[in-house]
């Protein structure tokens, strides 16, 4: 009998590795037979540690599970699949939240054993890669251009145009970057698919790389994500062991190598262009665009820059093709995005959609409202340079256009909600003191604005000179998105502007701290 813990750092986190000893213990001392699989999480955690069993019907689930459950678990007839136990949830894709999503990317995610080649190959695994081969570099582009994937760190540009700037550049040595500097608050998606199905990525960027001439790729991973180090390490040996990377891959004479390098915490690593030189062993700071990193970019050669979620949506395009990929979504905004809920929610989790669901479906529907169980106030969306989102605004479908529309970004797919407890003024603050700290402190309304901006809220918090200070910091803002040289310092104004504009009342305290 086969029985799935997972072993991602949520998981683990919760407890899954005790559980993992006590389920074997357990049936030991039972004299029951059953094979261990570590899975990775279908990103349910309110529910995990989640314990999965097979049966001829399916998976059946059970969570979130402690190791003192699990006596309780196996003589209710875990291992029979029985839904006696209050823990049962039932036939594991039954359940509604995993049900009602469109799994494109994350489909093998929680089904698989993520180190496992065969695992994978059984599920679709190197179909891409193999489909690749067959074809030439500008047949791989075309098809990444049909599908209409877009950058999925944030900025939405369109993944095979820049394939295309890169195939289309001569040089001597071209290299794919993956960016894994996964930093923005609330955001996990990466990380999972990192830890949770490692080859997908190896299958995504080896693919770019027969796309536009590469023969080398680095993933730049965050240290803090030292799980996603080892997974991706292990499966990197393993993937070259079994002729899916390296020298002469499949026997097509195609080579192409792959390497994981750790950022050192710095948040504008994140930005392409100071991860770049990051990844030359230099600070981290920005570099002036252009030139582009499709021309000039790692060590001064033709370079791809992608999102680990943008690389990990190309398997699938190159094995079920373009229009399947493109099937999904509104308007521009094709396929799917990797939402993630975080903050104060009840079922936070990894929610994958086709683009167009709106906000209140996200946070009601899926996420269960707030976890305090006190009204939703406000929700910020594409991480901590995202703006607030007011009750007003919650219908916009996802879609990149609809949000920037109301100056308003999906970013990187991260979703934190507050509930009425919230202060929008001190979010507000704390954005403008993120900046302050992780400004790379190369441009002045960057370096400069966001100390000043920390001292103007401040002052009007405190009631000091209110109108010439809100009149102050609304230039403040104004010369940040205009004069910033990247994201950081040009995306920080948005969460103060939208907490200004939407929540005003919150910025009228009194002296005594009343709103
Ligand atoms: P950008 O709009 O300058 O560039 C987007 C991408 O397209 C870059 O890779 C750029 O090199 C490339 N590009 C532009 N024109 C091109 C052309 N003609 N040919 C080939 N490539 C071309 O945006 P940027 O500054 O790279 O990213 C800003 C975004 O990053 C923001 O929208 C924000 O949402 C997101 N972000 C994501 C974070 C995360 O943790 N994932 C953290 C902070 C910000
Ligand atoms: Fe550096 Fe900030 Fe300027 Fe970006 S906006 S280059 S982070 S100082």
């Amino acid at each position: 009998i086969r029985v799935f813990v997972p072993c991602d750092t949520t998981a683990r986190a919760l407890g899954a590795d005790s559980v993992a000893r006590r389920l074997e213990r357990e049936a030991a001392a039972r004299h029951e037979g059953i094979t261990l699989v570590r899975n990775g999480s279908r990103g349910l955690f309110w529910l995990e540690p989640m314990v999965e069993v097979e049966t001829a019907q399916g998976r059946v689930a059970y969570g979130p599970v402690t190791p003192g459950d699990v006596p309780a678990l196996l003589d209710s007839g875990l291992l029979e699949g029985s839904i006696s136990h209050p823990l049962a949830l039932g036939l594991v894709e039954e359940i509604d939240y995993l049900a009602r999503q469109q799994r494109l990317t994350f489909a093998r995610i929680g089904v698989t054993d993520p180190l496992s080649i065969e695992d994978y190959c059984a599920h679709r695994g190197f179909v891409g890669l193999e489909a690749a081969l067959a074809l030439d570099p500008q047949a791989i582009v075309e098809q990444v251009k049909a599908s209409g994937l877009r950058g999925r760190g944030g900025a939405a540009f369109p993944t095979g145009i820049k394939w295309q700037t890169v195939l289309d550049a001569p040089a001597d040595q071209k290299y794919i970057v993956c960016n894994a500097d996964e930093g923005d608050s609330g955001t996990f998606a990466d990380r999972l698919a990192m830890e949770c199905d490692p080859y997908m990525l190896i299958e995504g960027m080896t693919i770019a790389g027969f796309a536009v001439g590469a023969t080398q790729g680095y993933i730049y991973l965050r240290s803090e994500y030292p799980l996603a180090k080892e997974m991706l390490d292990e499966a990197i040996a393993r993937a070259e062991q079994a002729g899916y990377l390296g020298d002469d891959i499949r026997a097509s004479g195609r080579t192409f190598h792959l390497e994981v390098r750790l950022g050192a915490g710095a948040y504008i690593c994140g930005e392409e262009t100071s991860l770049l030189e990051s990844l030359e062993g230099k600070r981290g700071l920005v570099r002036f665009k252009p030139p582009l990193p499709a021309i000039e970019g790692l060590f001064g050669r033709p370079t791809v820059v992608n999102n680990v979620l943008s690389l990990a949506a190309v398997p699938f395009i190159l094995a079920e093709g373009a229009d399947a990929y493109a099937h999904h979504g509104m308007g521009r905004s094709r396929g799917t995005l990797a939402l993630q809920l975080a903050g104060n929610v009840k079922r936070g989790g990894l929610v994958e959609l086709a683009f167009g669901t709106t906000l209140r479906t996200l946070m009601e529907a899926f996420g269960g409202g707030t976890l305090s169980g006190k009204p939703l106030r406000a929700v910020q969306v594409g991480g901590p340079l995202g703006a607030y989102l007011p009750e007003s605004q919650w219908d916009l479908p996802l879609d990149y256009e609809a949000f920037a529309a109301e100056s308003a970004v999906l970013g990187h797919g991260g979703v934190v909600m507050f509930d009425e407890s919230v202060d929008m003024a001190e979010q507000a603050r704390f954005s403008m003191e993120f900046c302050k700290v992780e400004s790379c402190g190369k441009c002045t309304p960057c370096r400069i604005g966001s100390t000043r901006g920390v001292e103007v809220i401040d002052r009007i918090r405190a009631d000091d000179n209110r109108e010439a200070n809100l009149a102050l910091l609304g230039d403040l803002c104004e010369t940040m998105v205009d004069g910033s040289l990247c994201a950081m310092g040009g995306m920080t104004p948005f969460p103060v502007q939208s907490a200004l504009k939407h929540f005003p009342s919150d910025f009228q305290r009194s002296a005594n701290g009343d709103r």
